[in-house]
């Protein structure tokens, strides 16, 4: 049943007795759990905020929902890890119903100032006839892990030229100086990224917006991370309203990336190259970037959508965050890889490994199979039209991971991944890939797989769900051969 605007827009100490007990007991049920990735305790889960390194830990929130499975009353959820694969639960981040962020502490960003940790966010309001009045809000974490929020916005009114979508700040130092971008509508309904420079991180003066050659690009750009990489400015962003286009743009709503010249700071000229998305797969969004000690630039985003329905809404909570993904560019691209540390869940060393040639047939083999795993597999010496891997298998149901050779294209589909959802959007994922040699590394969980194509050049990160029974794995080649070589470790 889909809750009032009232209900939405609880806090947690207003939950009635027994609520939370109740989901936490319809949670305990539910065969979707996952076993490796960040999930909510209860509720919904949308973006990740404030990821950084701090006092020894990868610190990340998420945006949280603790009430239910639809968008209403966010806190920022804090988790921590310490190699970014064992996370923990630490609690309430940010706890939104001020005046500021009365409706809502919305996403944002973290950054470390004076041996504290600087969280900028969104406060949402609402006034009486329910429209919408942003602010950009501060709290400090301290080193025992305690937040406080200023009682002021640092950012208190939208400039003109913007409606009031105009969220997600995300913070970074270059010098002395700290600049953010924030996602942006312009009035005439065209989205757009702005930028503010600050040298204490409370008075912040803007400057404007970022001068991209996409003018008009759909109607809002959410979630703005701006990065650099051998000496390149990489623009990400989350766009709404984009049109699909053939194998582009096929779900809801987009993230991609803008990779050109260093943004230049004095007028915010940016000359780049054509928008790409991060991702081919059903299930990814707002994806946030940090920088650690050792210089790597690492991802991570919402495995799923705004505005759909999930299997596991009836069971109290909703969606996930992906894996981390170390980027880089290759020749005009950025490339996606699971971060090294993904081999600390693996539990054997050796893993179940096989090679063997598939010829018109489709085979399992023993020791193959599961639930929550990795697999890495190469396909080479193909003589055959289609080549791939059906995993969470069980009799007619599976996902299917493909390369058509004769198309030269990477397929997934989920027509038979088991229980429906957004089919409306359709149920097969696919893009262009010229290669000899296929590689799909997967990583599967109970209710996900994230497939990383020729060591990063493509990623398909999508929710599936299967049946428990459904465990096995099968690999085929049609209308020819090729040879399998592939290692699988449980996790
Ligand atoms: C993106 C988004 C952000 C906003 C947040 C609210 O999914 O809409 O723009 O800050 O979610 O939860």
């Amino acid at each position: 049943m889909k809750m009032t605007r009232e209900q939405r827009y609880r806090r947690i100490e207003q939950a009635e007795p027994g609520e939370i007990a109740k989901l936490e007991a319809q949670i305990s049920e539910c065969p979707w759990r996952q076993s490796y990735h960040i999930q909510p305790i209860t509720g919904l889960l949308n973006d990740p905020n404030g990821f950084a390194y701090y006092q020894g830990y990868y610190h990340l929130f998420y945006q949280w929902f603790p009430l239910g499975t639809e968008h209403g009353m966010k806190y920022w959820y804090h988790t921590r890890s310490k190699n970014l694969v064992n996370w923990e639960n630490v609690g309430i981040g940010i706890e939104p119903g001020d005046t500021y962020d009365s409706h809502g502490a919305y996403s944002g960003s973290a950054i470390e100032k004076e041996g504290k940790l600087h969280l900028l966010y969104t406060g949402n309001t609402r006034d009486e006839a329910w429209v919408r009045h942003p602010y950009q809000c501060l709290a400090i974490m301290d080193e025992r892990g305690s937040v406080t929020k200023l009682n002021y916005p640092v950012i208190s009114s939208v400039p003109p030229g913007y409606t009031e979508h105009f969220r997600d700040p995300k913070v970074w130092q270059q010098g002395e100086t700290y600049y953010c971008v924030i996602g942006a509508q312009r009035t005439d309904e065209t989205g757009c990224t702005v930028m503010y420079r600050s040298t204490d991180l409370r008075k912040w003066e803007f400057l404007g917006e970022i001068r991209t050659q996409l003018t008009s690009f759909g109607y809002m750009w959410e979630c703005p991370d701006y990065m650099e990489m051998d000496e390149k400015g990489v623009l990400i962003f989350s766009p709404q309203g984009i049109e699909a286009a053939g194998d582009h743009y096929q779900n809801i709503f987009q993230s991609g990336y803008l990779i050109g010249e260093p943004l230049n700071l004095q007028t915010r000229e940016f000359n780049h190259g054509e928008f790409q998305e991060l991702d081919r797969g059903f299930d990814f969004y707002a994806p946030q970037t940090m920088q650690d000690t050792d210089g790597r630039r690492i991802l991570v985003g919402w495995m799923g959508l705004p505005d759909l329905e999930y299997p596991t809404d009836d069971s109290g909570w909703a969606h996930c965050l992906t894996i981390p993904r170390q980027l880089s560019l290759r020749e005009g691209k950025l490339i996606q890889q699971p971060v090294a540390e993904m081999e600390q869940l693996r539990k054997q060393e050796e893993g179940t490994h096989i090679h063997a040639t598939i010829d018109n047939e489709v085979r399992s083999f023993a020791g193959m199979d599961g639930i929550a795993y990795e697999l890495k597999c190469e396909i080479s010496h193909v003589d055959a039209e289609m080549v791939g891997i059906e995993f969470r298998a069980n009799g007619a149901e599976r996902t299917v991971i493909q390369y058509d050779c004769v198309q030269q294209k990477v397929v997934l589909d989920r027509t038979l991944s088991g229980a429906e959802l957004a089919e409306q959007n359709g149920t097969i994922r696919s893009c262009t890939l010229t290669a000899e040699v296929i590689k799909f590394h997967l990583f599967v969980d109970a209710s996900s797989v994230e497939i990383f194509v020729n060591d990063g050049e493509e990623v398909f990160t999508s929710r599936i769900f299967p049946s428990r029974e459904s465990v096995d794995i099968r690999f085929f080649a049609h209308g020819g051969k090729a040879d399998f070589e592939a290692t699988q470790w449980d996790y």
